[in-house]
C-alpha cells in the first residue's frame, strides 16, 4: 500500500497529534488532543499481521493513518530497542526487524513526518504528562505488563530510554518469562500466584535500582486493586493512570515534540 489517500484529509488540528502503538496482538492508532491526553474520535485497532514482518506492519500503520484521514506528524511505538531510529531488538516481534532503519522503511509507506520509539518509553512519557505527581517526582520505574515486560526509567519526569529490565534474569529466568500478563494467561495462573511472581521481580528491581516508586501500566493494571494487595516490597507500587491509552498518547506526544530516539 502507498500513502496516496488524500481525499478525506483536512489540515490537522494544531494541538492534536497522532499515535500508533504496535503490539503483539493489535496495532492501534488514534488522534490525541495533547491538551488533555484524550483521544479525539475512536481508536482504530487492526490485528497484528502474522508474521509481523517490517513490511506487513508498515502497511497496517499506513492503513490506520489513511483510514483516519490524518496528515500531520505521527508517533509510532514498537516493542523494541530503538537507537537513532534503528530497531535493535525483537523479543516479541519478528526477528527480521533487527537492524531495520525505521525511517527508511516507513517513509516508503507514509508521506507525513513520523518518529519511532519504544512502547514502554512512550507510555512512561504519557504518564509523566498526564498521570499522578508520583511519576514526575524523583527516580521512578514505570513498567508495562503485557506480552512482555517493558520499562521506562524516569528521573523527575526525564526519560532514560531503552532500558530493558523485562529481560533481567530473576532467579533462573528472564523477568518477562515468569511475570508478564501473557505468562499469567499461558500458564493459567491464579491472580495471587501470578502476583507473587510480580512481587519477586519487583523485589529484585527494588534491590538493584532503588526507585522511589514503581508505576505499573498495561492492560492488567486495570485490575490492580485485585492483585496489588499481594505485593509486599517496601517501595510504593501504584497503577498507571492512562492504562491502555498510554502507548498511543506517548507516541503522539513524541511526534509533536520531535522526540527521536
Ligand atoms: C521488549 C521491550 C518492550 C516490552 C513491552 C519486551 O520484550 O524487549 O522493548 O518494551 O517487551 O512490550
Amino acid at each position: 500500500m502507498t500513502a496516496q489517500h488524500s481525499q478525506h484529509q483536512a489540515p490537522h488540528h494544531e494541538g492534536h497529534s497522532f499515535g500508533i502503538d504496535v503490539g503483539g496482538s493489535g496495532i492501534k492508532g488514534a488522534e490525541v488532543d495533547l491538551a488533555t491526553g484524550e483521544f479525539v474520535g475512536d481508536r482504530l485497532k487492526i490485528a497484528t499481521p502474522k508474521p509481523a514482518t517490517p513490511e506487513a506492519v508498515a502497511e497496517v500503520i499506513a492503513q490506520i493513518v489513511a483510514e483516519k484521514g490524518w496528515n500531520g506528524p505521527v508517533g509510532i511505538t514498537l516493542p523494541a530497542v530503538i537507537k537513532n531510529q534503528v530497531v535493535r531488538s525483537a523479543a516479541n516481534i519478528d526477528k527480521s526487524w533487527i537492524g531495520i532503519n525505521a525511517q527508511e522503511l516507513l517513509s516508503q509507506f507514509l508521506d507525513t513526518p513520523f518518529t519511532v520509539l519504544n512502547d514502554a518509553d512512550a507510555a512512561g512519557l504519557a504518564e509523566v504528562a498526564y498521570g499522578d505527581d508520583i511519576v514526575r517526582t524523583g527516580p521512578v520505574i514505570f513498567l508495562t505488563l503485557g506480552t512482555g515486560i517493558g520499562s521506562a526509567f524516569l528521573l523527575d519526569g526525564q526519560l532514560f530510554p531503552n532500558t530493558e529490565i523485562g529481560h533481567l534474569i530473576v532467579g533462573e529466568q528472564e523477568a518477562e518469562h515468569q511475570a508478564s500478563s501473557a505468562v499469567k494467561d499461558r500458564e493459567a495462573l491464579k491472580t495471587k500466584q501470578w502476583a507473587k511472581r510480580v512481587n519477586r521481580v519487583l523485589y529484585e528491581y527494588e534491590a538493584l535500582f532503588n526507585p522511589s516508586a514503581f508505576v505499573i501500566g498495561g492492560g492488567i493494571s486495570r485490575k490492580f486493586d485485585k492483585w496489588g494487595e499481594h505485593l509486599s516490597i517496601e517501595t510504593p507500587v501504584v497503577a498507571a493512570q492512562l492504562r491502555n491509552r498510554a502507548g498511543i498518547v506517548g507516541a503522539a506526544m513524541a511526534a509533536k515534540e520531535g522526540i527521536r530516539p
